[in-house]
């Protein structure tokens, strides 16, 4: 059979006359190649000037579908060898850690592109308790029993409207509770009337996505970033442009200023992963930026009602004179993960649009959970519990941190984001393969998620771990990175 030669095939399909602009329709051919597997695993593409100069058009545009497929994860930059198809492409028959779904009389069903693409991206580890399971509060310190008592008052005699289907964004006294408690703690200025309850960021995420972006907005996104923000936005069909970080947070390139996205997201209060803080002239710098430009700007504020060190953080949200921010919050790291409940805060004029898109793409309703909530709050509950785990957590960070003084010196290892949030990131040695430590972490039964898997460009991406410690017995950190350590020291290429 004859070998496929990609610059046949493109030159066969461009369609010099199309309306779609010839970068779009390279990267819909690449994508389409790679996902019929004519373009397979670890081939080595031609270099952007080979192509261009095969194809006969600029370099920028084939060096636009290749950034963009990069972006997306179906290329991948090897440094000094050139750009590859990657290896993590869905392959039904043999994806890494994921199970092709099978027909009950053997055969295989296809998914749709897109869904092969959310299995191939797929983030959510099955082990969520235990050392050092990032993004997991000890949820086995909840006060429960205050929980079931408020929760049997609720059950008493509830309402009918409290049975049937949810309407106007949720439990209003929950609303209510909300608005007071991101006022006082998080400095967010909005009335009941602006904050839709959903599921937690993950819903409201989508929400924002559903009802603002059409497939093709481009949409700015941390690198590294959280990678559940990234299956959403690559589900929805935006373009991805992954920003780089510094110090401050988000750090565009002149180039990406001169093409103003239609979404922003960040994490400003603990950067997802890294832990960095987005300074104030940053803050300021993609507030103007974004009302210039009418860029929406979505603000996920997940862990940092846990602040240990250093002055208590104020939200992007609260500095938002022009009502570009969108924020979003959650109680998965106040209370529990299985509660699935958190909040979005809009400007004002997308209010009425959000609670009407809720009801129509997910329905709510899950009103005795929202009221039992409410009187939880509304009794200090919440932020009595807050307040004990801030403790517990910030003792167990203590511990950690000791932990990993006591088996690396200072120059072998640098660590991150431990002022604030669950978990904190340690830099391994240069040379280190952070993905084969964790694999060897995990054989030893401590689970651990490799930091360079967070990153959209390898060539940013610098060995390390995410490590979480708030689900972990305080007599357990230091035997658990003891474990930790030797996977560390065996995967280190001196
Ligand atoms: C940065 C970030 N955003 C959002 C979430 C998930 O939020 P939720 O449970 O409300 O969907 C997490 C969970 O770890 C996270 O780390």
């Amino acid at each position: 059979m004859r070998a496929f030669n990609v610059s046949d095939y493109l030159l066969l399909h461009l369609d010099m006359e199309s309306a779609l602009p010839r970068n779009r329709q390279l990267y819909r051919l690449l994508r389409q190649a790679i996902l019929d597997r004519q373009l397979s695993a670890d081939t080595r593409l031609p270099s952007s000037r080979d192509l261009a100069g095969e194809l006969g058009i600029s370099r920028n545009t084939v060096l636009y579908a290749y950034e963009q497929l990069l972006a997306e994860g179906y290329l991948e930059a090897r440094a000094s060898s050139g750009t590859f198809v990657a290896d993590t492409v869905p392959d039904l028959d043999g994806l890494s850690g994921v199970q092709a779904p099978r027909k009950a009389g053997g055969g295989q069903v296809r998914l749709s592109r897109r869904g092969q693409r959310l299995l191939a991206q797929a983030g959510a580890a099955t082990q969520q308790w235990g050392a050092f399971v990032p993004g997991v509060p000890d949820v086995s310190r909840f006060p429960y029993q205050i929980w079931s008592d408020l929760q049997r008052r609720v059950w008493r005699q509830p309402p009918v409207s409290a049975l049937t289907y949810g309407s106007g964004g949720g439990y209003q006294p929950l609303r209510e509770a909300l608005a007071g408690y991101l006022k006082a703690a998080r400095s967010v200025d909005c009335g009941a009337g602006q904050i839709v309850v959903t599921s937690g960021i993950h819903q409201s995420l989508d929400l924002c996505l559903r009802l603002l972006s059409d497939p093709g907005d481009v949409v700015w996104v941390e690198d590294p970033c959280y990678w559940g923000a990234r299956t959403l936005l690559a589900a929805s069909g935006v373009e991805i442009r992954p920003i780089p970080l510094d110090a401050e947070g988000l750090c565009p390139t002149p180039a990406q200023m001169a093409r103003p996205p239609r979404f922003i997201v960040v994490t400003p209060s603990h950067q997802y992963p890294l832990g960095m803080v987005m300074s104030l002239s940053r803050r300021r710098m993609l507030l103007e930026y974004a009302q210039r430009h009418g860029c929406w700007i979505i603000e996920d504020d997940y862990d940092s009602e846990f602040r240990y060190n250093g002055r208590p953080l104020a939200s992007l949200q609260g500095m938002d004179s022009c009502e570009r921010v969108l924020y979003m919050g959650t109680f998965s790291k106040t209370m529990f993960p299985g509660l699935r409940l958190g909040y979005l805060v809009l400007p004002e004029a997308l209010a009425p649009a959000f609670v009407t898109g809720m009801e129509e793409l997910y329905r709510s309703g899950q009103a005795p959970v929202q009221a039992t909530l409410a009187e939880f709050i509304a009794q200090g509950h919440f932020n009595a519990h807050v307040r004990r785990m801030r403790l517990l957590y910030g003792g167990r960070l203590e511990l950690l941190q000791h932990a990993i003084a006591s088996h690396f010196e200072p120059a072998e290892v640098a660590v991150s984001g431990g002022d604030t949030g669950l978990h904190l990131a340690l830099r391994l040695p240069a040379g280190s393969d952070d993905q084969a430590v964790a694999r060897d972490a995990l054989a030893l039964g401590v689970a651990v998620r490799p930091l360079s898997r967070y990153y959209y460009h390898a060539g940013r991406a610098a060995p390390g771990l995410v490590l979480g410690y708030a689900c972990v017995a305080n007599e357990q950190i230091a035997p658990a990175f003891a474990l930790l350590a030797r996977a560390i020291r065996n995967n280190r290429r001196e």
